[in-house]
């Protein structure tokens, strides 16, 4: 969690550090159920799925369209939506059985909230002044209740 730049107080910065949280923790609901029995897998998958997919399309819509239009993010954008890609990928090989590679999948989803959450948004929000967040505000699909 970020907690030097007040990046927070900026809405669309705090709602996805608190979807950070839940897709942080239905990952660890996914960890469990691998061993358990296979619908608790699907199950587990599919509320983690519905979190993650509604929270990435947000960050790639709003802050990353905007933000990436800065040749200093462009590159760091372009990594963290290939990252978005390779843990959807992932989080569906899991579902579909491959609980082999749940620890990898679990960092490598820390790593990435941890490089938005004290990289890219401390960074957005230093570079960004009232009309660009209004922007980003304005691309940014609405929170989905799964
Ligand atoms: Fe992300
Ligand atoms: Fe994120």
């Amino acid at each position: 969690m970020c907690s030097y730049c007040g990046c927070e107080s900026v809405t669309v910065i705090g709602r996805f550090m608190a979807e950070h949280e839940e897709v942080v923790n239905a990952c660890g609901e996914l960890r469990r159920s691998c061993g358990r029995r296979p619908t608790d897998v699907t199950r587990a998958a599919d509320h983690l799925r519905a979190l993650l997919r509604p929270h990435t399309d947000a960050e790639e819509m709003g802050l990353f369209a905007v933000l990436g239009q800065d040749p200093e993010f462009t590159e760091h954008v372009r990594t963290l939506c290939a990252e978005h890609a390779a843990l959807d990928a992932a989080l569906d090989r899991i579902a579909a059985g491959a609980h082999e590679e749940m620890s990898a999948f679990e960092r490598a989803l820390r790593r990435h909230i941890d490089r938005e959450e004290n990289g890219l948004f401390p960074a957005a929000a230093i570079r960004f002044a009232g009309p660009e967040w209004d922007l980003v505000v304005s691309m940014t699909p609405p929170a989905s209740v799964p």
